[in-house]
């Protein structure tokens, strides 16, 4: 999506001012966190994963989150996503005008949350090997309200033509698409990927990020995508660069590039 006019948009660093909350609401900001902290333990061994960060994601916006290996993107995707929570700040998510609040959600509200509106994909698949692809993507669209046909998930990541196959007879990446085709298929309104090319070839992880860039384009599913990989941030709308928990950087793509593009 073209989303290069949205560079006045405060990403980090700026107070949720009046303004600030009025201009977000008008592009559907789905994404607000403000001084969100997250600390693992007490004391002498306290470790301090999130130290203060502020962002705002729009609808439909397909975002890198770039950084070292513990630099908190995990964290971050993680408190994003209602799988874990944080120490201090907030995050609201917004879905049909309706702003609701991550940080103090229980977990039933949390885990309504991510069963309903959240895809999430993995470095590792998570698939049951003795199903096919399309038994495992029924497996979530048997749960969901308003689901796509398994078979359609799979055609959207280009594998239509494997859908009877078990995913123990899938290389890496078809497999990885599997679990892409199972995390959208619930028409999620976003969808978080952390490290989702971490295990596989620079050949098989284009095709992966392909599919996602499919969903992104052609669902309008706002997308976070985590690399420690940087070449792959050119695929992004915007590029947010963590480092020791906190962003320090966020910039607008001006020439995104296809994921057809990348080599790394
Ligand atoms: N459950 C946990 N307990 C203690 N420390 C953790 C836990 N999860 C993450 N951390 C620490 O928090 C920091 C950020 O981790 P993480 O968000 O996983 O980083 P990244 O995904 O960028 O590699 C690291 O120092 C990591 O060791
Ligand atoms: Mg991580």
């Amino acid at each position: 999506m073209g989303l290069a006019g949205l560079t006045h948009i405060s990403t980090h660093g700026a107070p949720l001012s009046h303004t600030a909350s009025m201009v977000t609401s008008q592009v559907s900001s789905v994404f607000t966190a403000r001084a969100l902290t997250k600390t693992y333990g007490e004391g002498d061994t306290a470790v301090h994963a999130l130290r203060g960060v502020d962002l705002d994601i729009v609808r439909g916006e397909f975002v890198v989150l770039l950084g070292a290996s513990g630099s908190g993107k995990s964290t971050l995707l993680n408190i994003l996503g209602g799988l874990d929570t944080a120490t201090s700040g907030s995050a609201q998510w917004t879905h049909d005008g309706a702003v609701h609040e991550l940080i103090g959600a229980d977990d039933a509200e949390l885990t309504r949350y991510r069963r309903e509106h959240v895809g999430f994909v993995f470095q590792f698949y998570n698939l049951i090997p003795s199903l096919t692809a399309e038994e495992n993507v029924a497996l979530v669209t048997d749960l969901a309200t308003d689901p796509m046909d398994p078979g359609e998930a799979l055609a959207l990541v280009g594998l239509a033509e494997r859908r009877h196959h078990f995913v123990s007879q899938l290389s890496g990446g078809e497999q990885q698409r599997v679990a892409i085709a199972r995390a959208i298929a619930k028409r999620p309104a976003v969808l978080l990927c952390d490290e989702p090319t971490g295990a596989l070839d620079c050949a098989t992880g284009v095709m992966v990020l392909q599919a996602i860039e499919r969903v992104n384009r052609e669902l309008g599913t706002t997308t976070v995508v985590i690399t420690h990989n940087a070449p792959i941030a050119e695929i992004a709308d915007r590029v947010l660069r963590l480092a020791d928990g906190r962003i320090v950087d966020s910039h607008v793509n001006e020439h995104k590039q296809p994921a057809s593009a990348l080599s790394w």
